[in-house]
C-alpha cells in the first residue's frame, strides 16, 4: 500500500505554503517605472551573486525585461500588504505608473534605472544576464549589482494559500 496518492500536478503544488512574496521593479524606454508581485524567485549564485525570478509570457513586466535588461527585486513587509496585492493583480499596461497608483513609495537605485521599494527588507538591484523559456514563463537570471537592507523593516511578508499574506514572525 502506497504512503502516497496520485494527485495533478496542480493540487499537490497546494502544498508549498508557505512562500514568500517578492515584488520586481522595470522601467520602460520612458523610464517610467513598473512592478509585478512574484512567488517564484530563488537565489542561484554566491560568486557572483545571482538570483532568478519566473515571469508569465503575458505579463507586462515580461516586455519590459527583455527592453530594458535591469530589475529589482524587493522583499515586502507587512505594511506593504496592499500595494503587493495590486502589483500582483493589475496590469501596468493599464496605469502611467502602476506604482504611483498604488502609493507605493520609492527610491532612486545606486546602479539601474527600476527604483527601489520602500517598506521592504531587502532591495536587490539586477542586470539580466541570461534567460530561459520554460512553458508559459521565462525564468529571468539577474546579477546582483548592489543590494540594499532597510533601516525600519523587519519581517518580511509571506503567502500562506488561500490569499492569507503575513510575516511569519506575527505567527509565533
Ligand atoms: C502572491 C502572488 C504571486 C505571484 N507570482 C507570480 C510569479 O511568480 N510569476 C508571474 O509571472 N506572475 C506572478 N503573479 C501574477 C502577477 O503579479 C500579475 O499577473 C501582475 O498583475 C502582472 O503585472 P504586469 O502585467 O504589470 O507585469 C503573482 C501574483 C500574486 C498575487
Amino acid at each position: 500500500m502506497s504512503e502516497f496518492r496520485k494527485v495533478g500536478a496542480g493540487e499537490a503544488w497546494k502544498s508549498k505554503f508557505p512562500e514568500h512574496v517578492v515584488v520586481a521593479t522595470t522601467v520602460d524606454k520612458k523610464g517610467r517605472p513598473n512592478a509585478i508581485t512574484l512567488g517564484w524567485m530563488m537565489p542561484t549564485s554566491n560568486q557572483p551573486p545571482m538570483l532568478a525570478i519566473s515571469v508569465g509570457l503575458t505579463r507586462y513586466s515580461h516586455q519590459l525585461l527583455e527592453e530594458c535588461g535591469e530589475f529589482v527585486v524587493a522583499f515586502p513587509d507587512e505594511s506593504a500588504e496592499d500595494q503587493m496585492l495590486f502589483c500582483g493583480s493589475k496590469s501596468g499596461r493599464d496605469f502611467d505608473d502602476k506604482l504611483k497608483a498604488c502609493g507605493w513609495e520609492t527610491e532612486e537605485a545606486e546602479i539601474v534605472a527600476p527604483p527601489l521599494l520602500k517598506n521592504c527588507v531587502a532591495n536587490f538591484e539586477c542586470k539580466v544576464a541570461g534567460t530561459l523559456l520554460t512553458g508559459d514563463h521565462t525564468i529571468f537570471a539577474g546579477e546582483i549589482v548592489s543590494a540594499h537592507i532597510s533601516k525600519k523593516s523587519q519581517d518580511r511578508l509571506y503567502n500562506f494559500g488561500s490569499g492569507v499574506f503575513k510575516s511569519i514572525s506575527s505567527e509565533i
